[in-house]
């Protein structure tokens, strides 16, 4: 998703403002720009496609200038061609944005009225647009943003350079985020903190509806409503976690081969490893009283979310509703006024997401977060956090997100499950047991990479591919057959091995590579039918699975990865990392950007 940046600097500052950009490539783009005020007047400079390209403009045509913004852009609407990249301009003045200005059409022909001209296919260039208006009224920069914003409907953040103004960047944030910096001498405003991580690591977040006057100085916060308010100046621990590759080759596998660690951590949160006993939930309803869950989430927390359904009515007999909150947010759910609703998302940003979150607490539901990003507008609007401790995810195909999502619900379904008398303390041992010894096995997993490898090749010049799986193993499948589609091109389907007879059997042929996931569990005898059943018909079996179960199967097996030896709950923990592996080393062999897969953005904040 678009990525915002500004600098008010002591020295020539676009070379900074690059750099911050690159903090932000992780979320998705496609074009890029900068614009300064170089001894006083409003240059940019902007490029298709990937930063260097910006950076060769920039070295060809050297932008001065000690104030200036800069912006990665994901399109929405219009081409990721130049003209439409980022900072738009308009008289006297630029501007960054990142979201949708869902007003855009109306405003454009109320302006074209007036006789404005517009020379790109964004919704963006009407924010430049209503602000000049405002200063052709006589209104200074701060007020002509004031009544601009008051003219925007949608969900957004914007910072605006104003020619002449060598001192001043405005910013604003309605529903995307936007963070000050605040630097020695100098300030930012950045959409996260990672952007500001070159720069300072005392951060202020800006609240939905706020903006923010920008000096060398410092900064001046206003609510809605034009009152001046004061944010909170925090210290962001993200400096010290400066995203680097390390030795790994890409992001992904260094986040793949993170999540030993991570899932220990997000299950050390939940879990007092001394006493093997979980440690104090605080719901903000009793579990006791529930009739109903909802879950929602969007694309790899959604399918995390299938999983935790499997655990939450095993483990506490609570019926579940998982939901795309991109579908929840328009349908009219009814919602119960004494529920609990339990949303997933990595970035805790993601547009759809926030809009069921906000749909459910009109409604009266208390909420919990399963959230990576502590100060994200997710984390900060639910009542109740179960934080995931991935730290930073930048590959855009998540992954370590991912197992801390499976760890963090693992545990609140045993909790819920105490909390509703349906597990016992000899249970809840048990369960915390086989849970703690997950981040053992993932490593252990993450030694079987060579011969996932292997597995690889199987599958890079397929042009389909089908993934298997039963009980937790089917949502498990669902996310190994978005991942592989989202890094690699190939077109993939999930499928519970059960449904295979009510269609996709229809699909096998020789061709056709068939992931079957087969973990020991209540379902594996069922599992290895439906092997049989594509065997049968000269499908190409390609098994994840338990030791031995190749030779149980008893039918041709093309690829068999033996997985170790898992306890039947909580095996996606451990079965997602071939999975991911799988998925990764099949872009690296055809040669696939793995950590920013095309058309993909890393956090979707518009709708
Ligand atoms: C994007 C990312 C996915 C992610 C999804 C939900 O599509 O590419 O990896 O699963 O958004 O994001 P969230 O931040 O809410 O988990």
């Amino acid at each position: 998703m678009c990525g915002i940046v500004g600098v008010l600097g002591q020295g020539p500052v676009a070379g900074a403002i690059v750099d911050a950009l690159k903090r932000l490539e992780y979320r998705g783009y496609d074009s890029a720009g900068v614009a300064t005020l170089h001894n006083g007047r409003l240059e940019r400079r902007r490029a298709e496609g990937k930063l260097r390209n910006l950076e060769a403009r920039l070295a060809a045509e050297p932008l001065g200038g000690a104030i200036g913004i800069g912006h990665t852009r994901w399109a929405t609407h219009g081409k990721p061609t130049e003209a439409n990249a980022h900072p738009h301009a308009a008289r006297g003045l630029a501007v960054v944005h990142n979201g949708i200005i869902e007003n855009f059409k109306a405003l454009r022909e109320e302006l074209a009225a007036k006789g404005y001209a517009f020379v790109t296919e964004t919704d963006s260039e009407i924010a430049a647009l209503v602000v000049e208006d405002e200063l052709a009224a006589g209104k200074t920069p701060a007020e002509a943003v004031f009544a601009a914003l008051g003219r925007l409907r949608g969900a957004f953040a914007l910072v605006y350079l104003f020619e002449g103004y060598e001192d001043l960047l405005i910013g604003a944030r309605q529903g995307a985020p936007l963070a000050i910096g605040y630097g020695d001498g100098e300030m930012y405003l950045g959409s996260d903190a990672l952007a500001l991580a070159p720069f300072t690591d005392r951060v202020a977040y800006l609240e939905d509806g706020d903006w923010v006057v920008v000096t060398r100085a410092g900064a001046e916060v206003f609510d809605s409503g034009g009152v001046s308010v004061q944010r909170r100046i925090q210290r962001s621990p993200v400096g010290s976690l400066l995203a680097e590759k390390g030795n790994y080759r890409h992001f992904m596998a260094k986040e793949i081969h993170e999540q030993p660690e991570v899932v220990g951590h997000t299950l050390a949160h939940y879990i007092d490893m001394a006493s093997m006993r979980l440690k104090p939930f605080d719901w903000p309803v009793d579990p006791a009283t529930l009739r109903r869950l909802t879950i929602i989430a969007c694309g790899t927390a959604y399918m995390a979310g299938l999983v935790g359904k499997y655990w939450i009515e095993r483990f506490a007999r609570l019926p579940v509703e998982v939901d795309v909150a991109s579908e929840y947010r328009y349908r009219e759910a009814p919602v119960d006024p004494d529920g609990l609703t339990l949303v997933i998302s990595q970035s805790g940003e993601t547009a759809d997401t926030l809009a069921s979150l906000k749909y459910v607490k009109e409604r009266g539901s208390k909420t919990v977060g399963v959230v990576n990003v502590p100060d994200s507008s997710i984390a900060r609007l639910t009542d109740a956090a179960a934080p995931t401790l991935a730290g930073p995810e930048i590959g855009v195909a998540s992954t370590k997100a991912f197992t801390c999502q499976l760890a963090a619900l693992a545990a609140l379904a045993i909790a819920l499950g105490r909390a509703r008398g349906t597990v016992g303390d000899e249970e809840e041992g048990a369960l915390l047991a086989e849970l703690v010894a997950t981040p053992g096995l993932i490593a252990e997993a993450l030694k079987l990479e060579r011969a996932t490898e292997k597995l690889a090749q199987g599958i890079a010049h397929a042009r389909d591919v089908l993934y298997l799986g039963r009980g937790t193993g089917y949502p498990l499948a669902l996310e190994g057959a978005l991942k592989l589609k989202e890094l690699t091109y190939i077109h993939a389907e999930g499928y519970a091995a059960g449904e295979l007879k009510h269609g996709p059997i229809a699909l096998i042929d020789p061709d056709m590579p068939v992931v079957v996931l087969a973990p020991r569990d209540a379902v594996f005898e069922k599992t290895v039918s439906n092997m049989q059943e594509v065997a049968a018909r000269g499908g190409r079996i390609i098994l994840i699975g338990a030791r031995h179960a190749a030779e149980e199967a008893a039918v041709e097996i093309e690829r068999f990865l033996a997985m170790p030896d898992v306890g039947a709950n909580f095996a996606p923990i451990v079965y997602a990392v071939p999975v991911q592996l799988l998925a990764y080393h099949t872009a690296v062999l055809m040669g696939k950007d793995a950590d920013q897969p095309r058309n993909l953005a890393k956090s979707v904040t518009v709708e």
